[in-house]
């Protein structure tokens, strides 16, 4: 039977778009944002998909992260996958969702983690870029990473460029690596 998921995103939500439209063996049941004016809650609406806007300016992180659990519950949600989102969860909450969440992040963890990617590697002379999907832990950026995609980096390339590159690389890897840990992942006996 198809696992439930839920997406988190913060923007355009390409990545949540590549997940919805490839989806195997699991249903996207819940699309999640942070920012209210999401280009990508429109899209997900617009595919008759069930979305939760929330901002948490007022509310304070412990009552605005309450709220989102609520509402992936509510959805019957199994497991979450974090597409474009721009927020760091709470270790409370990391730890409600144990081994449940995933995230894709635009480089090749262990390099990298946090912000600028794209600027970084290209500083540092690397010859090579890329993606990674990988758990969510309460160490940023840190937990076991699921899958990787590697594409070159060009003379010339500016963050820009290379941020284009590796988009398309990680709506190829995300679907199919969620796809394989979804087919892997047991329900959290707690
Ligand atoms: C993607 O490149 C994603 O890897 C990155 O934000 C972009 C979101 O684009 N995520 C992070 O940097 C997380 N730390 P999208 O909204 O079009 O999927």
């Amino acid at each position: 039977m198809n696992r439930r998921i839920g997406i988190l995103i913060s923007g355009r939500g390409s990545n949540m778009m590549a997940l919805v439209e490839r989806a195997d063996g699991y249903d996207v049941a819940l699309v999640a944002s942070d920012k209210p004016d999401a280009p990508g809650l429109a899209w997900a609406k617009s595919r008759g998909i069930a979305t939760f806007a929330l901002s948490p300016k007022g509310i304070g992180k412990a009552g605005y992260e309450a709220q989102i659990d609520a509402a992936l519950r509510e959805a019957g949600v199994e497991i979450i996958a974090l597409a474009g989102y721009m927020r760091l969860l709470s270790d409370d909450f990391v730890a409600r969702w144990r081994g449940r969440i995933v995230n894709i992040h635009p480089s090749l963890l262990p390099r990298y983690k946090g912000l600028d990617t794209h600027a970084r590697a290209i500083a540092a002379g690397d010859a090579v870029a890329g993606c990674s999907v990988h758990v969510v832990t309460e160490e940023l950026d840190g937990g076991a990473v699921l899958g990787q995609a590697e594409v070159p980096i060009e003379p010339g390339d500016t963050p820009e460029i290379l941020a284009a590159r590796v988009l398309a690389a990680e709506h190829a890897l995300y679907p199919r690596v969620l796809k394989e840990f979804v087919a892997n992942e047991r329900p959290n006996p707690a």
